[in-house]
């Protein structure tokens, strides 16, 4: 490691509620020298930041790219080159769909030190508020996290072999292919009224839920005009959702400063 050089820590900010934060996380925010934060990243989290704590905003929204991948490597590299404390604050966890292991590769080519703090993934939070757990005995024995939108040209999913591998599926940036999925599980084996939720803006006080099964998902999205950011839950775990109680934020952002 070059000893002039500052440390990065990749941070995850968890699914949205600021409360689902890890106290490892508040910690380095209250000691960075500069943060850099994503679009899923819940703001009422940078109020832990000192008042010299430079913010920068680097997140990437559908065809809106702030930063493309290549210059955000550059800019942690220029930021620990000042000898700096960085916090690359990420939505969710960091190593799931979150090109954590990208960042870190650049830092490793450039002998910058760096330090992964893992956060809550929305896989798991943003069904549970929702009251769906994403396993249950005797209903889902396995789960597979799984992107619908893999990287151009490779590694893509497989999905009508998921349909049979797999009893709960949870899909991050699977909202403009719904429907091409869900017909692709039911080409694999999955019933056509497999129940399919899609969740938007999970963990925070304006999420929202839409069920449907995976042959009306398209239709039922269509008709309501349903839009990113939102996770696809598809199994029978989504009809718990009817029994179980949803979970509603209930702290206000200014008793979180005081923390
Ligand atoms: C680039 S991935 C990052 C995932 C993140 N690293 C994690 O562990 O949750 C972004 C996708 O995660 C899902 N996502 C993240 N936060 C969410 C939230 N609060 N509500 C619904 N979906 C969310 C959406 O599918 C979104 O398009």
């Amino acid at each position: 490691m070059n000893p002039k050089y500052g440390k990065v820590w990749l941070v995850g900010a968890g699914p949205g509620d600021a409360d689902l934060v890890s106290v490892k996380a508040v910690k380095l925010l209250k000691q960075a020298d500069v943060v850099l934060y994503d679009y899923l990243v819940n703001k009422e989290l940078l109020e832990y930041c000192s008042a010299s704590c430079e913010r920068l905003y680097v997140g990437k929204m559908k065809d809106k790219h702030t930063y493309p991948q290549d210059d955000l490597n550059e800019l942690l590299v220029h930021y620990a080159g000042k000898g700096q404390n960085i916090v690359r604050l990420k939505g969710g966890d960091p190593f799931v769909f979150g090109r954590g292991v990208e960042e870190i590769l650049t830092l490793i080519e450039n002998g910058i030190d760096y330090e992964v703090v893992p956060g809550i993934t929305s896989g798991v939070a943003v069904p549970a508020y929702m009251g769906i757990p994403v396993t249950a005995r005797h209903v889902a024995s396995s789960v597979t996290f799984v992107t619908g939108h893999p990287a151009k040209g490779k590694n893509s999913v497989d999905w009508q072999a998921l349909a049979k591998a797999s009893d709960t599926l949870v899909v991050y940036m699977g909202v403009s292919n719904a429907q091409r999925i869900a017909n692709e599980l039911i080409i694999g084996g999955k019933k056509n009224e497999t129940p399919v939720a899609l969740i938007r803006w999970g963990t925070y006080p304006q999420q929202e839920m839409l069920t449907a099964t995976l042959e009306t998902i398209g239709e039922a999205m269509a008709d309501r005009g349903f839009m990113p950011p939102a996770l696809m839950v598809i199994g029978e775990v989504v009809n718990f959702s009817n029994q179980l109680k949803p979970i509603i934020q209930s702290i206000k952002p200014q008793e979180i400063s005081h923390v």
